[in-house]
């Protein structure tokens, strides 16, 4: 058996100390050893405990972080969803407004404080016949240029916070002028400077009001001329009797003036002599002529006045125009130029039975033909013509009086139905013909009577006399 060195060396030595030494030594050496080994243990569980709660903490901080990134994740994904609600919304408000404005009657302009279109609705394109995407960005006063929508009048508006508005007439021809009303208004927005300008055609609305004041100032006129015609009739009446009985008690063939003129010693024939040498008949009769002319024109007048007595029936319209122009053939003098005046009738058949009074009928027809004739023998027309036509339309019976004369310019025509207006020389026209003929036809009958004329293209009355149905 093998004997451990350390025990044989001490066995060897066992005298020496320093083998005890060496022995202590070793054991302490072991014993550093097993405790540095220990510890080195110990610090090295310290470690891992350590690491292990880094990495449990480091875990958690990335899970919240996760979890706050998920929310913050969400509420962005919200907050595009709204966005997009947002838009959409303000996309369909936007199309709502647009379809408003385009839905409007009125043409309505927005515009820069420069003058650059910013809107164009559709009222616009229709009327100038430009597409809202031609105008936009462009200057109104170059779209417009004959419209009086000037840069100034929008930055007065702007500068003065008040709507301005301006009326415009475009086209100097009657039967096609146009009347607009230009509203400029100053666009109210903290952000945006500008305008919106609206443009109404109000050519239906000037048309009614010019009709109205002309009815209200015939009818006016119309009581004038009544009253004025009641003042005269009565002094006329004593004239014209007057002038009677002077004809009567100079005229020879009545034996009363023989007998009188005997009893009081004076010659009758001799006086009669010299009557007809003075032409004293001649002047009693201008003066009769003169008398019943005007008996005549007040007659006219009375026709205003709304109490006359009148009749009305059944009226044979094709017998009463031919009537009216035998009438006319008779009664006014044939002119050079009627030589070859042609007065050319053309009925519709059948006719629709009308009612009406056939004696007022009957003055507005000669009125007519009058005005005519006068108009066609005031001119050199080389084949002078007059058309009376009646046919039905609508309810209506309608009467045209046709000639091929020389027209009306826009300023007569405009007059031509008010009292007292003539172009005749004084003393050939009184001005009432048109008048009374309006009034009977409007305020008698119900019916309208129009004319349509041009210089130097003839004119052409047109009475529209309603139907029973
Ligand atoms: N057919 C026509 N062509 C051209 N002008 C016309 C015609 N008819 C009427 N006029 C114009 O209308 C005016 C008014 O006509 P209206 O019949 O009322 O009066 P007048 O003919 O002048 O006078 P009065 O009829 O009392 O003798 C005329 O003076 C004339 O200028
Ligand atoms: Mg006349």
């Amino acid at each position: 058996m093998t004997a451990d060195p350390l025990i044989t060396g001490l066995s060897h030595s066992e005298s020496s100390p320093w083998m005890g030494i060496v022995v202590i030594l070793l054991l302490v050496l072991q014993t550093l050893l097993i405790i540095g080994l220990q510890r080195s243990r110990l610090s090295n569980k310290r470690a891992r405990k350590a690491l292990k709660e880094s990495q449990k903490e480091l875990e958690e901080k990335i899970l919240a972080r996760t979890e706050s990134l998920h929310t913050t994740n969400n509420l962005l994904i919200d907050e595009v969803a709204r966005h997009e609600q947002t838009g959409r919304q303000l996309r369909e408000t936007k199309l709502y407004l647009q379809s408003m404005i385009n839905s409007m009657p009125s043409i309505i302009i927005g515009v820069t404080a420069t003058g650059e279109v910013t809107h164009w609705n559709a009222a616009a394109e229709n009327t100038f016949e430009i597409f809202s995407n031609e105008a936009l960005g462009r200057k109104i006063i170059d779209l417009l240029p004959l419209f009086p929508v000037t840069l100034n009048a929008i930055k007065n508006s702007i500068r003065s916070g008040e709507p301005h508005t301006i009326q415009y007439t475009q086209s100097d021809e009657e039967e096609k002028r146009r009347y607009f009303e230009i509203t400029i208004y100053p666009l109210i927005s903290s952000t945006q400077q500008g305008a919106v300008i609206r443009v109404d055609d109000v050519t239906l609305k000037v048309t009614i009001e010019n009709l109205m004041i002309q009815n209200e100032k015939m009818y006016s006129l119309g009581e004038v001329a009544a009253g004025i015609a009641h003042e005269i009739n009565n002094p006329l009446s004593v004239i014209l009797q007057n002038v009677q009985n002077i004809a009567r008690r100079t005229d020879t063939n009545f034996p009363i003036n023989q007998t009188r003129a005997t009893e009081l010693g004076v010659d009758f024939p001799q006086i009669n002599t010299y009557l007809h040498a003075r032409e004293i008949p001649q002047m009693l009769d201008s003066i009769r002529e003169a008398g019943e002319r005007s008996a005549n024109i007040v007659r006219n007048m009375l026709e205003f006045s709304h109490n006359s007595q009148r009749k009305t029936s059944l009226v044979d319209i094709k017998h009463l125009i031919e009537q009216t122009i035998a009438l006319n053939r008779s009664s006014y003098p044939k002119p050079q130029s009627d030589q070859a005046l042609q007065i050319i009738t053309e009925f519709a058949d059948p006719l629709p039975p009308l009612h009406a009074s056939a004696p007022e009928l009957q003055q507005v027809l000669l009125n007519l033909l009058r005005n005519a004739k006068q108009a066609l023998a005031s001119s050199a027309i080389e084949q002078p013509c007059i058309w009376i036509r009646t046919y039905a339309q609508n309810h209506h019976l309608v009467i045209e009086v046709q000639d091929n004369g020389p027209g009306m310019i826009d300023t007569v025509r405009q007059h031509i139905f008010e009292p007292f207006f003539t172009t005749k020389e004084l003393g050939s026209g009184t001005g009432l013909g048109l008048s009374v003929s309006y009034f009977i036809i409007t305020e008698r009958h119900q019916g309208t009577i129009d004319v349509k004329t041009a210089p130097g293209k003839g004119s052409n009355f047109i009475i529209q006399l309603p139907l029973q149905s």
